[in-house]
């Protein structure tokens, strides 16, 4: 979405809340390879729930993970979340020209935007034939305010990045989830709907895929800074030594009861609680597996006590799981991060298109 020319050769960045991700992928005959990959945390300030509050930090550190992923390559792809977009399909004549296409867009999105058309950016694509018109096809608008669009060109820039395409991260789960994921399923595992979990720092994301169809997405507000707090309290840490202290382990005996359980009891209870949302919405496909990202997904039993939980199967989702890597590129740190990677892998996979 908001696609401004052909792309190729493009870098995946993901600005998240607490780090940005940075991918390239190439593709020789339908496989993936991992070009150039890095990950560099960001001050807690620098963003909030995927708001970029200050340019300055969160550019140092796209600079800094340019740096350590040596890549030479200076396009980017980049994402906004859901929550700042608004995406509609509509029905338009297959008759018409790319331009009148254009015109009928903008009438139709200044209907629904609830902002001045100046003020935003907007993009649409045609997704094929409407099924109830053949005469007509369906097309997807995207738009989203100019500011934020604007805040990801502008973190680019100052590290000599150039912005290729932004697209809206559930659109980048809904690409990661077929081209990586979906091919290492079971026919029987992809005929029902896949709920898709990116449990973040401080966002919980669900995408629904059906028939490799996006049908289902929504953001909440839960992750597992939840965690961080706690153990931040409890043994008196900073931020950074409780992210640390979390990943790495060390802590006294009486985390895993006190602290690290109830976390994970009510991660997966949060996220029942989220999946009745999917559950209450109309024409809801059965749920036939569960597959948890982001950083989360790293808690050892996480995806057991989530399966106990909601009573659905629940796996990892790993976008690497296929994928081979460059020698430069150090493949422990690859496998410990791939859960995080998936709105990046969907970014970096625009390459392709
Ligand atoms: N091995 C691990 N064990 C426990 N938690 C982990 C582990 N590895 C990462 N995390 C946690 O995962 C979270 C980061 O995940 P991720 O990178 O997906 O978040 P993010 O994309 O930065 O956040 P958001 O999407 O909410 O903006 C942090 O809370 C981090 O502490
Ligand atoms: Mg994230």
């Amino acid at each position: 979405m908001f696609s401004i020319s052909k792309k190729q050769g493009l870098l995946g960045l993901d600005i998240s809340s607490t780090a940005v991700k940075l991918l390239e992928l190439s593709q020789s005959r339908g496989s993936y390879r991992v070009e150039a990959y890095s990950v560099e945390p960001l001050p807690p300030s620098a963003a909030q729930e995927k708001a970029i509050l200050d340019i300055e930090a969160v550019g140092e550190a796209v600079k800094r993970a340019v740096a350590k992923a040596g890549t030479r390559t200076r396009h980017v792809a980049v994402a906004v979340p859901g929550t700042m977009a608004v995406t509609r399909i509509i029905s338009l004549p297959a008759s018409l020209s790319e331009e009148e296409m254009e015109d009928q867009v903008r009438t139709e999105a200044d209907q629904y935007i609830p902002y001045p058309l100046e003020e935003v950016d907007l993009d649409f694509e045609v997704i094929g034939p409407t099924q109830a018109n053949p005469s007509n096809v369906d097309v997807i608008i995207a738009a989203t305010r100019a500011e934020n669009v604007e805040a990801r060109v502008s973190v680019a820039q100052m590290a000599n990045l150039q912005v290729k395409v932004v697209d809206i991260e559930s659109f980048t789960i809904e690409n990661a989830y077929n081209a990586l994921i979906a091919p290492n399923l079971s026919s029987a595992e992809r005929s029902l709907a896949v709920a898709v979990v990116d449990m973040g720092a401080t966002m919980t994301s669900i995408s629904v895929m059906h028939n490799a169809r996006l049908v289902y997405t929504r953001e909440h507000n839960f992750g597992g800074k939840h965690l961080t707090e706690d153990i931040m309290r409890r043994y008196e840490m900073s931020y950074e030594e409780a992210g640390r202290a979390k990943r790495l382990g060390g802590l006294p005996e009486d985390y895993v009861p006190r602290v690290l359980n109830p976390f994970m009891e009510s991660a997966a209870q949060q996220l029942n609680r989220f999946l009745q949302f999917y559950f209450s919405s109309p024409n809801s496909a059965p749920l036939g597996l569960i597959l948890l990202g982001g950083g989360t997904a790293n808690i050892p039993g996480l995806t057991e006590r989530i399966a106990e939980e909601v009573g659905i199967p629940t796996r990892i989702a790993n976008p690497f799981a296929n994928v081979t890597r460059s020698g430069r590129v150090p493949g422990d740190a690859l496998s410990n991060d791939g859960t995080a990677m998936l709105i990046a892998s969907g970014l970096a996979l625009r390459s392709f298109d």
